[in-house]
């Protein structure tokens, strides 16, 4: 359905200097050297993409950066604009975060003004969405997930979604140990996979890759992959080990 290629993704998220990023990403290269069946993308931090470029350019491994601001350019210090970082040598961006909206006041809105941000720059937008463990006791995940959906994605057209990849996170599920069973998983992908439907077309919901991410490990990856409408992973901290991210990209399902 939709040949969507699977894609494992390293969200190195406040990890690593750069010499640390360097030694993991030539780790990185050598050990995925014969891997072809799966997209592979790091995203370190804003310091070390451009060392990390030099190292993944040659490669299959892809490049992407944790954040970015949605104007061009300006006087907004300590902001770094699509531009800045696809010249780093990134081509995917992770957008709307559960830490960023956590942490750093992201919204739907700021989401939505980065996902332009974003295709202007001719990255890839990474967009994540998920619920909270509270909004889950609470039984509001699938309307939480719709208006995360609905105005993120606000505005962008179905031919736009083509380089776009959604990542559900579940909010109590992130760095928690604790991951979402293969039934919940799956529940909510099909259920995201429903929206994109409705809100594009059935082949924009065909072919946009839905990743997971929380506590994805080398012994949970497999069943993961396994369910039908999850396409990958985005993974924190068992991508920050080469060796052990690699277990997850060679994973057999
Ligand atoms: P963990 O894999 O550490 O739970 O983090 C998931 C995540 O937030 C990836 O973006």
């Amino acid at each position: 359905m939709g040949n969507r290629v699977p894609m494992i993704a390293g969200n190195w998220k406040m990890f690593k200097t750069c010499p640390e990023a360097l030694e993991t990403a030539r780790t990185l290269v050598s050990l995925t050297a014969g891997v072809s069946d799966v997209e592979i993308m790091i995203a370190p931090p804003f310091t070390a993409l451009s060392g990390v470029s030099e190292i993944t350019g040659p490669t299959g491994i892809q490049l992407g950066a944790q954040n970015l601001h949605w104007e061009k350019e300006g006087a907004y210090t300590g902001e770094v604009s699509g531009a800045m970082i696809y010249s780093a040598g990134c081509r995917y961006v992770l957008i709307g975060h559960s830490e960023r909206r956590q942490f750093f006041g992201e919204t739907d809105e700021t989401v939505n003004r980065k996902i332009f941000a974003a295709l202007d720059a001719g990255l890839k937008p990474v967009i994540c969405v998920g619920e909270d463990e509270s909004e889950r006791d609470a039984e509001k995940t699938f309307s939480v997930l719709d208006k995360q959906m609905e105005k993120g994605l606000k505005g962008v057209l179905p031919d736009q979604m083509g380089s776009a990849v959604i990542a559900y996170e579940p909010v109590w599920a992130i760095g928690t140990g604790k991951t979402a069973t293969p039934e919940q998983a799956q529940e909510v992908h099909e259920y995201l996979r429903k929206i994109l439907a409705a809100r594009f077309d059935d082949n924009v919901a065909a072919k946009t890759r839905i990743l997971y991410g929380g506590s994805v490990k080398p012994d949970n990856i497999s069943l993961l992959m396994a369910l039908p409408d999850i396409d990958g992973a985005l993974v924190g901290g068992a991508s920050l080990d080469p060796e052990t991210f690699f277990k997850i990209i060679s994973h057999k399902t």
